[in-house]
Protein backbone atom coordinates (compact mmCIF):
# COMPACT_ATOMS: atom_id res chain seq x y z
CA UNK A 1 0.00 0.00 0.00
CA UNK A 2 1.73 3.52 -0.55
CA UNK A 3 2.83 5.81 2.46
CA UNK A 4 2.30 8.73 0.92
CA UNK A 5 -1.11 9.55 -1.87
CA UNK A 6 0.20 10.22 -5.21
CA UNK A 7 -1.02 13.32 -7.49
CA UNK A 8 -3.70 12.84 -9.53
CA UNK A 9 -5.18 15.41 -11.94
CA UNK A 10 -8.75 16.01 -10.65
CA UNK A 11 -11.16 18.79 -10.53
CA UNK A 12 -12.96 19.30 -7.36
CA UNK A 13 -16.51 21.41 -7.00
CA UNK A 14 -17.79 22.43 -3.33
CA UNK A 15 -20.68 21.07 -1.71
CA UNK A 16 -23.57 23.77 -1.62
CA UNK A 17 -25.88 21.21 0.33
CA UNK A 18 -23.64 20.29 2.87
CA UNK A 19 -25.67 17.14 4.10
CA UNK A 20 -25.20 15.00 1.17
CA UNK A 21 -22.12 12.94 0.68
CA UNK A 22 -19.30 13.81 -1.36
CA UNK A 23 -19.54 12.08 -4.97
CA UNK A 24 -16.15 10.47 -5.93
CA UNK A 25 -16.48 10.62 -10.67
CA UNK A 26 -14.49 7.95 -12.16
CA UNK A 27 -14.68 8.22 -15.79
CA UNK A 28 -13.99 5.24 -18.31
CA UNK A 29 -11.44 5.30 -20.97
CA UNK A 30 -10.77 7.67 -22.89
CA UNK A 31 -12.72 10.28 -20.77
CA UNK A 32 -10.90 12.71 -17.64
CA UNK A 33 -11.89 14.67 -15.00
CA UNK A 34 -14.16 16.88 -16.49
CA UNK A 35 -16.35 13.84 -18.22
CA UNK A 36 -18.32 12.90 -15.56
CA UNK A 37 -19.45 16.54 -13.76
CA UNK A 38 -22.65 17.23 -16.01
CA UNK A 39 -23.43 13.84 -14.91
CA UNK A 40 -22.90 14.25 -10.99
CA UNK A 41 -24.19 17.53 -11.02
CA UNK A 42 -27.94 15.97 -12.72
CA UNK A 43 -27.86 13.46 -10.20
CA UNK A 44 -26.97 14.70 -7.03
CA UNK A 45 -27.45 18.84 -7.20
CA UNK A 46 -25.66 20.53 -4.37
CA UNK A 47 -23.24 18.13 -3.32
CA UNK A 48 -19.24 18.02 -3.58
CA UNK A 49 -17.88 16.42 -6.51
CA UNK A 50 -14.27 15.24 -6.55
CA UNK A 51 -13.43 14.02 -9.86
CA UNK A 52 -9.56 12.43 -10.73
CA UNK A 53 -8.14 11.56 -13.94
CA UNK A 54 -7.00 8.18 -14.45
CA UNK A 55 -3.73 8.22 -14.55
CA UNK A 56 -2.87 5.53 -16.93
CA UNK A 57 -2.57 6.37 -20.66
CA UNK A 58 -3.31 3.24 -23.07
CA UNK A 59 -3.05 4.75 -26.91
CA UNK A 60 -3.28 8.33 -25.19
CA UNK A 61 -6.72 7.57 -23.91
CA UNK A 62 -7.27 7.74 -19.91
CA UNK A 63 -7.51 4.71 -17.38
CA UNK A 64 -7.49 4.00 -13.99
CA UNK A 65 -5.48 0.76 -14.04
CA UNK A 66 -3.73 -1.18 -17.41
CA UNK A 67 -5.21 -4.22 -19.02
CA UNK A 68 -3.83 -6.99 -20.91
CA UNK A 69 -6.85 -6.81 -23.46
CA UNK A 70 -10.36 -5.86 -23.32
CA UNK A 71 -11.65 -7.16 -20.31
CA UNK A 72 -8.16 -8.49 -19.25
CA UNK A 73 -7.15 -6.83 -16.46
CA UNK A 74 -3.50 -6.21 -15.15
CA UNK A 75 -4.59 -7.07 -11.51
CA UNK A 76 -1.16 -6.02 -9.92
CA UNK A 77 -1.56 -2.73 -11.98
CA UNK A 78 -5.18 -2.55 -10.63
CA UNK A 79 -4.38 -3.38 -6.93
CA UNK A 80 -1.81 -0.57 -6.54
CA UNK A 81 -3.89 1.55 -8.55
CA UNK A 82 -6.83 1.24 -6.31
CA UNK A 83 -4.06 1.96 -3.16
CA UNK A 84 -2.93 4.75 -5.16
CA UNK A 85 -6.77 6.15 -5.72
CA UNK A 86 -7.55 5.59 -1.98
CA UNK A 87 -4.82 7.13 -0.39
CA UNK A 88 -5.18 10.03 -3.10
CA UNK A 89 -9.47 10.18 -1.60
CA UNK A 90 -8.36 9.69 2.14
CA UNK A 91 -5.97 13.04 1.22
CA UNK A 92 -8.80 15.03 -0.21
CA UNK A 93 -11.07 13.87 2.66
CA UNK A 94 -8.66 15.35 5.16
CA UNK A 95 -7.46 18.48 3.22
CA UNK A 96 -10.95 19.43 2.60
CA UNK A 97 -13.14 18.24 5.39
CA UNK A 98 -14.91 15.40 3.66
CA UNK A 99 -17.30 12.92 4.70
CA UNK A 100 -17.18 9.39 2.86
CA UNK A 101 -17.81 10.12 -0.34
CA UNK A 102 -20.15 8.11 -2.31
CA UNK A 103 -18.64 6.34 -5.81
CA UNK A 104 -20.35 7.13 -8.91
CA UNK A 105 -18.13 5.04 -11.82
CA UNK A 106 -18.78 4.19 -15.52
CA UNK A 107 -16.94 1.38 -17.35
CA UNK A 108 -13.44 1.67 -16.50
CA UNK A 109 -14.30 3.86 -13.56
CA UNK A 110 -16.79 1.43 -11.89
CA UNK A 111 -14.59 -1.55 -12.20
CA UNK A 112 -11.91 0.40 -10.58
CA UNK A 113 -14.54 1.46 -7.58
CA UNK A 114 -15.99 -1.98 -7.39
CA UNK A 115 -11.91 -2.74 -6.93
CA UNK A 116 -11.58 0.23 -3.71
CA UNK A 117 -15.06 -1.36 -2.57
CA UNK A 118 -13.39 -5.15 -1.96
CA UNK A 119 -9.61 -3.45 -0.71
CA UNK A 120 -10.70 -0.60 1.10
CA UNK A 121 -14.09 -1.63 3.03
CA UNK A 122 -14.87 1.18 4.84
CA UNK A 123 -13.91 4.22 2.42
CA UNK A 124 -16.70 4.51 0.66
CA UNK A 125 -20.02 5.11 1.75
CA UNK A 126 -21.49 3.62 -0.90
CA UNK A 127 -21.04 2.81 -5.09
CA UNK A 128 -22.61 3.35 -8.02
CA UNK A 129 -21.37 1.00 -10.58
CA UNK A 130 -22.27 1.55 -13.73
CA UNK A 131 -21.45 -1.10 -16.65
CA UNK A 132 -19.07 -2.85 -14.22
CA UNK A 133 -17.44 -6.43 -14.27
CA UNK A 134 -15.92 -8.61 -11.84
CA UNK A 135 -12.21 -6.64 -11.37
CA UNK A 136 -10.19 -9.98 -9.63
CA UNK A 137 -10.42 -13.40 -10.60
CA UNK A 138 -9.40 -14.08 -7.05
CA UNK A 139 -11.31 -11.53 -5.51
CA UNK A 140 -9.97 -10.53 -1.63
CA UNK A 141 -12.51 -11.67 1.11
CA UNK A 142 -14.27 -8.39 3.04
CA UNK A 143 -16.86 -7.43 5.06
CA UNK A 144 -19.04 -4.82 3.68
CA UNK A 145 -21.75 -4.37 6.16
CA UNK A 146 -23.77 -0.56 5.72
CA UNK A 147 -22.14 -0.07 2.36
CA UNK A 148 -24.85 0.85 -0.50
CA UNK A 149 -24.23 -0.42 -3.87
CA UNK A 150 -26.14 0.58 -6.81
CA UNK A 151 -25.50 -1.84 -10.21
CA UNK A 152 -26.60 -0.87 -13.43
CA UNK A 153 -25.84 -3.29 -16.16
CA UNK A 154 -26.69 -3.82 -20.05
CA UNK A 155 -28.69 -6.44 -21.34
CA UNK A 156 -26.43 -6.07 -24.79
CA UNK A 157 -23.66 -4.93 -23.52
CA UNK A 158 -20.98 -5.86 -25.85
CA UNK A 159 -17.92 -5.25 -22.94
CA UNK A 160 -19.12 -6.84 -19.94
CA UNK A 161 -20.15 -9.76 -20.26
CA UNK A 162 -23.59 -11.19 -17.86
CA UNK A 163 -22.20 -13.40 -15.80
CA UNK A 164 -19.11 -11.02 -15.14
CA UNK A 165 -21.34 -8.65 -13.40
CA UNK A 166 -23.81 -11.32 -11.96
CA UNK A 167 -20.94 -12.58 -10.44
CA UNK A 168 -19.61 -9.29 -8.66
CA UNK A 169 -23.54 -8.19 -7.22
CA UNK A 170 -23.24 -11.90 -5.38
CA UNK A 171 -20.02 -11.29 -4.34
CA UNK A 172 -20.83 -7.89 -2.72
CA UNK A 173 -24.23 -9.37 -1.61
CA UNK A 174 -22.44 -12.36 0.12
CA UNK A 175 -19.99 -9.67 1.72
CA UNK A 176 -22.76 -7.99 3.05
CA UNK A 177 -23.11 -5.00 0.85
CA UNK A 178 -26.80 -4.08 0.70
CA UNK A 179 -27.29 -4.24 -3.40
CA UNK A 180 -29.25 -2.74 -6.07
CA UNK A 181 -29.25 -4.25 -9.23
CA UNK A 182 -30.71 -3.75 -12.62
CA UNK A 183 -30.10 -5.35 -16.33
CA UNK A 184 -31.69 -2.64 -18.42
CA UNK A 185 -32.05 -2.99 -21.95
CA UNK A 186 -29.45 -1.32 -23.07
CA UNK A 187 -25.64 -1.93 -24.18
CA UNK A 188 -22.53 -0.27 -23.12
CA UNK A 189 -23.46 3.36 -22.76
CA UNK A 190 -25.29 5.31 -20.44
CA UNK A 191 -29.10 6.76 -20.75
CA UNK A 192 -31.76 8.73 -19.07
CA UNK A 193 -32.54 5.22 -17.58
CA UNK A 194 -29.27 4.86 -15.72
CA UNK A 195 -29.54 8.82 -14.59
CA UNK A 196 -33.33 8.61 -13.12
CA UNK A 197 -31.89 5.44 -11.27
CA UNK A 198 -29.01 6.71 -9.99
CA UNK A 199 -30.24 9.90 -9.14
CA UNK A 200 -33.18 8.37 -7.40
CA UNK A 201 -30.69 5.73 -5.13
CA UNK A 202 -28.76 8.64 -4.34
CA UNK A 203 -31.49 10.29 -2.90
CA UNK A 204 -32.67 7.31 -1.00
CA UNK A 205 -29.48 7.33 0.64
C1 LIG B 1 -12.10 -2.00 -18.48
O1 LIG B 1 -11.09 -2.15 -19.14
O2 LIG B 1 -12.12 -1.48 -17.37
C2 LIG B 1 -13.37 -2.47 -19.10
O3 LIG B 1 -13.12 -3.32 -20.16
C3 LIG B 1 -14.24 -1.34 -19.53
C4 LIG B 1 -13.53 -0.44 -20.50
O4 LIG B 1 -12.85 0.45 -20.06
O5 LIG B 1 -13.67 -0.62 -21.70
Amino acid sequence: MSDTAPTLIHRFEPATDAARPPLLLLHGTGGDESDLIPLGRLVAPGTALLSPRGAVLENGMPRFFRRLAEGVFDEDDLRRRTDDLAAFVRQQQAERGLAAPVALGFSNGANIAASLLLRHPGLLRGAALLRAMMPFREPPAVRLDGTEVLLLSGTNDPIVPAASSAALARLLEDSGAAVTQHALPLGHGLSQMDVALTRGWLAAL
